[in-house]
């Protein structure tokens, strides 16, 4: 159990802020048209991801252990959803691949700041540096295994409670540089127009593809649809309130987010050449520039600020691949009664060679493609776009189809103890409103029912 109520946020929070807001936002957001993009991930926030997240403590606090167990335990014996326990452990696989890669490349600017590495250089320099870095063949795959190997450490000694604590600290710190960072960006020349890009939405730009990127990132960004949440949840305490944990959780991972796109998009207009929609590399070329550019006429700030950013921001990488080995190693645990540190380590070294294959498709692999995609896209599309939704609908229809309304009640009130408003609303969303939602996006990206080109 959590001892507080508080460690029982920090934790979902840790899974939730990473990578996803600081790094995959902007990638997204940039490569989406702006601020439409955002509106349509805003809404996707409140009215699915904030919503499964809340589902899925329900069931992992309701069901107890991996979520391949919660689900046999609440089905009341109709054994095809012991199967979704299967969706985190598929999932879990890819996702901390790809996610290795960014998080190795994160690794390696921490490296870079301690060493000084920025000092005098251009923003051309950090585009040349980046594109030359990644497409090497063994430097990033090294700084991959470095992040794993610390991963599985973490969860293979079983020091997860103790990075959490560290992340109490960490998380407001990593916040107050955020906000810093935003005041520096907006200084920078060129900057209203990456307040326009962010601020004046163009809905005409608005496809089927955006839409279902938005629903992707609200997936990503909160960590739901694969029962990763589940895991945590069954260690909250019963007076812990999951609506009100919910909406805590969803608004600072949104703030972050929203905080990172103030940080990347004024800044990229600073830098000739560079454009929105550049894509992965996008926040490694303008992050370090910011940092030269504002910072550099006093060296000794320049050097601290930038280095305690990037450990700030491998911290946050680490609460959240922790929190994907978990679930994966947790399943082997449970399921093939492996002891949980050979769990942890065969399943990193199977996440090790597919990582290779992602850091290659930036280099030596760039043409290999799976459906017309790089590995590395292909991994992030099955994640976000499909396993993510999907896992997401079905925990909706379980939660309000299957399982019986007694146990949602008595989760959500904490047995009739809280007043809880919103339980209608909620319990109408579930059942109707985020199942519908998800199914007409696929309808539409599949072609069956079209409403937008
Ligand atoms: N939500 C995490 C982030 O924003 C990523 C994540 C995805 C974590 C899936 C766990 C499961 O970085």
């Amino acid at each position: 159990m959590f001892a507080s109520k508080v460690g029982a946020i920090l934790a979902a929070a840790g899974s939730a802020v990473g990578l996803g807001n600081v790094w995959r936002f902007p990638t997204e957001t940039g490569t989406n048209g702006g601020a439409a993009f955002i509106l349509i991930y805003v809404f996707f926030m409140l009215l699915l991801a904030m919503p499964i997240m809340v589902a899925e403590f329900a069931i992992g606090r309701h069901g107890g252990s991996t979520v391949f167990q919660a689900f046999e335990k609440m089905s009341g014996g109709r054994r095809g959803w012991r199967w979704m326990g299967l969706l985190p452990v598929i999932s879990g696989f890819l996702v901390l691949s790809y996610y290795a890669v960014v998080a190795g490349w994160t690794l390696y600017y921490a490296f870079e700041a301690l060493m000084d590495g920025f000092a005098g250089k251009t923003a051309e320099d950090f585009t040349a540096d980046f594109g030359a870095f990644s497409s090497d063949s063994l430097l990033p795959v090294f700084w991959t295994a470095v992040i794993l190997a610390m991963t599985c450490g973490i969860v293979a000694l079983g020091v997860r409670r103790g990075i959490e604590r560290g992340s109490k600290l960490m998380m407001p710190l990593l916040f107050v540089f955020i906000l810093v960072l935003v005041v520096c960006s907006l200084t920078l020349p060129n900057a209203s127009l990456g307040l326009k890009f962010l601020f004046y939405p163009d809905f005409s730009c608005v496809t089927g593809s955006v839409i279902l990127s938005a629903m992707g990132q609200a997936f990503f960004s909160l960590s739901v649809g694969l029962g990763c949440l589940c895991t945590y949840a069954c260690y909250f305490r019963k007076d812990v309130d999951l609506m009100k944990d919910g909406i805590s959780v969803a608004t600072i991972d949104t703030l972050v987010a929203l905080l990172s796109g103030l940080i990347i998009f004024p800044a990229v207009y600073s830098i000739p050449g560079l454009q929105p929609d550049a894509g992965p590399s996008l926040v490694f070329v303008t992050l370090p520039n910011v940092f030269q550019q504002v910072f550099g006429s006093i060296p000794l700030l320049a050097y601290f600020f930038s280095l305690i950013f990037y450990l700030l921001l491998v911290m946050a990488a680490l609460t959240s691949s922790i929190s994907m080995l978990e679930m994966v190693t947790a399943y082997f645990h449970a399921n093939f009664r492996l002891p949980r540190p050979l769990a942890a380590i065969l399943v990193t070294v199977v996440c090790m060679v597919l990582a290779n294959f992602c850091s290659w498709s930036f280099g030596d692999w760039a043409d290999v493609k799976l459906f017309d995609m790089t590995i590395f896209d292909f991994f992030d599309f099955l994640v976000a776009k499909f396993f993510m939704p999907i896992g997401g609908f079905l925990m909706c229809i379980f939660l309000g189809w299957v399982v019986d309304e007694r146990v949602l009640r008595a989760e959500m009130t904490n047995n009739g103890t809280l007043r809880s408003p919103l339980y209608p609303t909620y319990r109408f969303i579930i059942r109707y409103l985020a199942p519908l939602g998800i199914l007409l996006i696929f309808a539409n990206e599949l072609g069956w029912f079209r409403f937008l080109k």
